[in-house]
């Protein structure tokens, strides 16, 4: 049943505790935050990926803060109960603890979301700590593929396939946690491995590209709607081909300008009195 209060990290560790899974999916504008809202979702994150997805660069290595802000202030007048997530774009949290907690608090306050997203295992530990216990901000953490890192990582490859890094993806997420993160975004990793860390942390794991056994899934909006172009990972499923539905209503709409069947008079036009008209002839 969808709630109609606005869900907080409470639930999301409630619904892990009683084995029910979590939806999450990006959103970056008003229209479909208030669809996403309405669908009964429980979080929307207003990623970094919107630098992909609406802004037509490569990566998101290019998003600012002031971008994710004004993104999710449009996302925040969507919505009455999804808990929204601000995704702290690229080195707005590496410099140090300080730059961290600014950058959160100005997602949180200018921005209006709910909770702040990073990416990073242990190396990002003390910031997590330092804006989860010192601001009161709740952390949603963000390891395996980090595509902030996608240059140090030689491309966009699933992680954690040898020992090393699976052990290091297991600490990663042990850590994250005792520093105060309430969730977990597990991203293209082995299913084996995230239901590992899935089983061995208590807060709630979100797999994209991570099998069907963590706590709960995210997809960009747009790759599930089938609005996003060119290459799309294995891990997404597209549950629609919105490219092709509004392509055709474009085309539509081109041959109905050009042969003069729209707009109608009966449908889409305005009268005026005919006294009126009259006198203007
Ligand atoms: O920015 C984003 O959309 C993300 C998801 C892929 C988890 O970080």
């Amino acid at each position: 049943m969808v709630k109609e209060r606005k869900i907080t990290v409470l639930d999301l560790q409630r619904l892990k505790e009683k084995g029910d899974k979590i939806s999450m999916i990006t959103a970056y504008d008003y229209p479909t935050a208030q669809v996403v809202d309405r669908a009964g979702i429980e979080i929307i994150l207003v990623g970094d990926s919107l630098g992909n997805a609406v802004l037509g660069y490569e990566n998101t290595v290019p998003v600012r803060v002031d971008d994710i802000i004004y993104h999710a202030k449009a996302v925040m007048r969507g919505v009455k109960r999804t808990l929204v997530v601000g995704d702290m774009p690229f080195m707005s949290f590496n410099v140090s603890p300080e730059q961290a907690m600014l950058n959160a608090g100005r997602i949180m306050k200018e921005g209006g979301t709910d909770v702040v997203k990073l990416e990073g295992g242990r190396e990002v530990a003390d910031v997590v700590s330092a804006i989860v216990n010192r601001c009161g901000i709740p952390v949603m953490g963000h390891i395996g593929l980090t595509p902030q890192r996608v240059s140090q990582l030689g491309g966009f490859k699933v992680q954690g396939k040898d020992l090393a890094k699976a052990k290091k993806a297991i600490d990663d997420a042990k850590i994250l946690e005792e520093a105060g993160a309430f969730a977990l975004v597990l991203e293209c990793i082995p299913h084996q491995l995230a239901k590992l860390i899935t089983e061995q942390v208590s807060i709630p794991t979100i797999g994209i590209g991570a099998g069907p056994c963590c706590d709960g899934q995210v997809l960009v909006f747009h790759d599930l709607v089938g609005w996003s172009a060119g290459f799309s990972p294995k891990f997404v499923k597209r549950y629609q081909d919105l490219n092709a539905i509004i392509s055709e209503a474009l085309l539509t709409y081109i041959d109905e300008v050009k042969s003069g069947s729209f707009p109608t008079l009966d449908e889409h036009s305005f009268t005026m009195n005919e006294e009126i008209l009259d006198q203007l002839q």
